[in-house]
Order: structure tokens, then C-alpha cells, then sequence
């Protein structure tokens, strides 16, 4: 499973691109308006530079399936690792269609249950982002529902890319992998800590003292 970084933050964004295990970005309007980024032709082209080879998802805020198009398509300029995200409705889904028509990968959002995925992935969607943590916030298991859609999809020759968004801790990182996800989008703090261990932090200070004590005899 791909982890991408799920952030508008260019600081956050270049600390993951060090990490040398992030392969993508994924960005929202809400993400967007949190950084009070004013340029946001300027901001994500900033971000395809930083993740020349990784996807970099763009969300759409149109109304209509035209409007949607016309603005994915003027995202897909901005970079070529450009995915335009769309979110799940009746008018994104013609869009997504469309879009897929055209060669424009895409990414459709806020898919909360099987139902919607099948659709997207009929759609032609790149990726499929389901989310964990919004479906747990309002007493569903989001993890349940997202290997419901991987196992679903794998029985067909789809071309989707199951990406489970809305990760609130680390073991929802852990269980998109188990339940088969092809990508988790983490935003940066969750990323560090799936490094922690208390042992391996202990070992490292046992094996750094006992190799120091060498040094010295
Ligand atoms: C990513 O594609 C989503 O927009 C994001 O993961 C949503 O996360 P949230 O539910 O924490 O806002």
C-alpha cells in the first residue's frame, strides 16, 4: 500500500517529500482555505514540483458536470502528476466519465459506502477515496466499508485504485493495509508516528552505548 501525504502545508509537504516513503499528495478546499493560500494555481504547481513523479489531487467545487470538467481540465494543466479530484454525486460521476474520456486521471472523493464505489470505478476514477475516520465519527466502522469496496472491486477487471482518505491514527493506517487499500493519504503527524516503538528507541540507545564502551576499551 502507497501512503500519500494528506496536507496543503508546503513545509509539511517538503518534510514528507524528505521522508523518501511518500509518493503522492492529496489536497482539499477545506485544506486549501487552512493554509489561507492565496494562489492556488501557485500552490499546487509548488506541490507537483516537490512530488514530480507523484499524483497530486485537486479538488473541483462546480456545480454541474460541465463546470467540473472545465475546471479539471485546466487543473490537468498546471502538472502533469495532477489528478482532479471530484467529489461523489451524480453530476461528478458524468464528470469523472468524461474526464476519464479525455486521458484526465481523476480522484473521487467522500465515497462512504459500496454502492458509490461501484459507480465511480464504472466511472473510470483513478482513485476511489474512502473515508475511514468521517464514517467512524458518526458510529460506523469506516475500515469494515472500505474492505467491503476493495473485496467488492476485486472480483473486476476495474482500473480504480482504492485510497483510504480520512485517517485519524495510526492503526487506521494499518488496517487500509490489511483490508487491501492500494493507498492511504496520512496527514504528516500520523506518518511519524508509524516510525515510533519504545524498543526500537531502546535498542538504538543499547546498541549506541555498547558500541561507545568499545571504543573506549
Ligand atoms: C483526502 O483526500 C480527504 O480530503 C481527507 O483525507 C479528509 O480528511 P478529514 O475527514 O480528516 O477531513
Amino acid at each position: 500500500m502507497r501512503l500519500f501525504v494528506d496536507t496543503a502545508n508546503l513545509a509539511e509537504i517538503k518534510e514528507a517529500a524528505s521522508l523518501g516513503i511518500v509518493a503522492g499528495v492529496t489536497t482539499n478546499p477545506s485544506l486549501l482555505a487552512k493554509e489561507g493560500n492565496g494562489n492556488i494555481k501557485e500552490t499546487i504547481q509548488a506541490i507537483c514540483k516537490l512530488f514530480p513523479d507523484g499524483p497530486v489531487s485537486m479538488e473541483v467545487t462546480a456545480e454541474t458536470a460541465e463546470g467540473m470538467v472545465a475546471e479539471g481540465q485546466e487543473f490537468a494543466t498546471w502538472g502533469e502528476n495532477v489528478y482532479v479530484k471530484i467529489p461523489f454525486c451524480i453530476e461528478g460521476i458524468k464528470a469523472t466519465a468524461k474526464l476519464t474520456g479525455l486521458g484526465i486521471p481523476t480522484n473521487v472523493t467522500l465515497v462512504f459506502s459500496a454502492a458509490q464505489a461501484l459507480l465511480a470505478a464504472n466511472a473510470g476514477a483513478s482513485f476511489i477515496s474512502t473515508f475511514v475516520g468521517r464514517l467512524d465519527d458518526i458510529g460506523h466502522d469506516g475500515i469494515t466499508c472500505t474492505k467491503e469496496i476493495v473485496d467488492m472491486l476485486s472480483m473486476y477487471p476495474f482500473d480504480s485504485e482504492i485510497l483510504a482518505a480520512s485517517i485519524r491514527n495510526p492503526l487506521h493506517v494499518i488496517q487500509a493495509a490489511n483490508a487491501g487499500c492500494d493507498i492511504a493519504t496520512v496527514p504528516l503527524k500520523i506518518i511519524k508516528q508509524l516510525y515510533g516503538h519504545p524498543l526500537t528507541e531502546k535498542g538504538i540507545e543499547g546498541f549506541n552505548t555498547d558500541w561507545a564502551k568499545l571504543q573506549k576499551a
